[in-house]
């Protein structure tokens, strides 16, 4: 008996550290028995640059927020380098945390002059700390869907983020994240093809879908983003992951979707939960509460899995619901 645990911990040692969809059809997913499955998607959490005052965060700061982390994940997404010197600031922290930490880092790609200042953050960070931590770049979050630029404009940004990277000797992932449905209509094969990895952005609560609708809708989503990357890329073989998804604990309901504790717990457990034993990573959106993003009145600063005083909301493990 005692044998099993080493003989699975020594093949998934062997797997990929990187995100991929488990090898599988996007419709064979779809009814795909969990139980077989040889390994599961992680969870992972998205961390803002600013404290729940407004301030930017040090990287003692962000230690506090990965330490609070550390029994769920190893892993954290960002969104951007320059600003609030999050790259200069979080890399210390990674690997100083309770135990080591990777993280998904952002590079804004508009306008001009700010990818130019992104750049030269990686220029001068990923030298100094090194690659080790960084388990890809994200070029642009939810670009399309703004429509900051057209697929083949990011797919230029995003090349040119892997030129650079590379010129540095280093080999990192370089993709971006949108939304689900950007993926799934075309609207953005241009940057798939670019693309070492795909990340689909998914709020049910968005779309207005209470209880009884909310996991159907975010499964069937995301499924018909991976769909279309697999699609575009001609093969299964793909690396894709969610990279936002949550749901909000206060503030107004939207559509059918109410927002309360209860209903954010049974999210996690129904939805994210189903969709790691499909062997898809998921990065919560978000991992705290960020008060300076707004009042009561609004969502916004209500997405946290955790209280903005890094204590969690709900039971974030998923062989344990309460
Ligand atoms: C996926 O399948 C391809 C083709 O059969 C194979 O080369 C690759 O190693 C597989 N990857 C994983 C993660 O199983
Ligand atoms: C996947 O996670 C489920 C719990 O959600 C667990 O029962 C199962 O053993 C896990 N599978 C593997 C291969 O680790
Ligand atoms: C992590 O889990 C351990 C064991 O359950 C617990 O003692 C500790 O307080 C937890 N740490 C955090 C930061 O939640
Ligand atoms: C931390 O993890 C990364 C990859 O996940 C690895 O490359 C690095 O060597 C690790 N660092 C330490 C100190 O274990
Ligand atoms: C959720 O919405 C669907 C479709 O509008 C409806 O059939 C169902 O009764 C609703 N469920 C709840 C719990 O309101
Ligand atoms: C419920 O979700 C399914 C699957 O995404 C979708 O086809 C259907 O339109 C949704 N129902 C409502 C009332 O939105
Ligand atoms: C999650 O729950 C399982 C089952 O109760 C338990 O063995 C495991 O230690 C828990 N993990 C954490 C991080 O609390």
């Amino acid at each position: 008996m005692m044998l099993i645990p080493s003989v699975l911990t020594a093949a998934l040692a062997l797997l990929p550290s990187t995100a991929f969809a488990v090898n599988k059809s996007a419709s064979e997913l779809t009814s795909y028995n969990p139980d077989t499955l040889p390994y599961n998607g992680t969870m992972n959490f998205c961390i803002g640059a600013k404290n729940d005052n407004g301030a930017c965060k040090s990287t003692d700061d962000y230690l506090a927020d990965l330490n609070a982390l550390a029994n769920y994940t190893d892993s954290v997404r960002t969104y951007a380098t320059s600003d609030c010197n999050t790259l200069e600031n979080l890399l210390p922290a990674l690997s100083q945390a309770s135990h080591n930490f990777s993280a998904y880092i952002g590079v804004w790609p508009t306008d001009d002059a700010h990818f130019g200042q992104e750049k030269q953050a990686l220029s001068q960070f990923l030298p100094k700390y090194g690659v080790n931590n960084i388990k890809g770049i994200t070029v642009g979050s939810e670009v399309l869907y703004r429509n900051d630029l057209s697929a083949s404009a990011l797919a230029d940004r995003i090349n040119d983020v892997r030129g650079l990277v590379k010129s540095f000797g280093f080999d990192v992932p370089v993709g971006t994240a949108d939304s689900w449905n950007l993926w799934a209509a075309g609207a953005g094969d241009a940057s798939i093809q670019a693309s070492d990895f795909i990340m689909s952005n998914d709020f049910p609560y968005w779309q207005g879908q209470n209880t009884s609708n909310m996991t159907n809708t975010f499964i069937s989503d995301t499924l018909t983003a991976l769909d279309r990357v697999q699609h575009v890329k001609g093969t299964n073989n793909v690396q894709f992951l969610v990279g936002e998804t949550g749901w909000p604990t206060g503030g107004p309901s939207y559509g059918e979707a109410d927002t309360s504790n209860d209903i954010a717990k049974q999210f996690y457990h129904e939805a994210l939960c189903q969709i790691l034993k499909k062997g898809i990573d998921v990065y919560y959106f978000e991992a705290f509460d960020e008060s300076y993003k707004g009042t009561d009145s609004n969502v916004e600063p209500h997405f946290g899995a955790f209280y903005s005083n890094r204590v969690p909301k709900f039971s974030l493990n998923c062989t344990q619901a309460s």
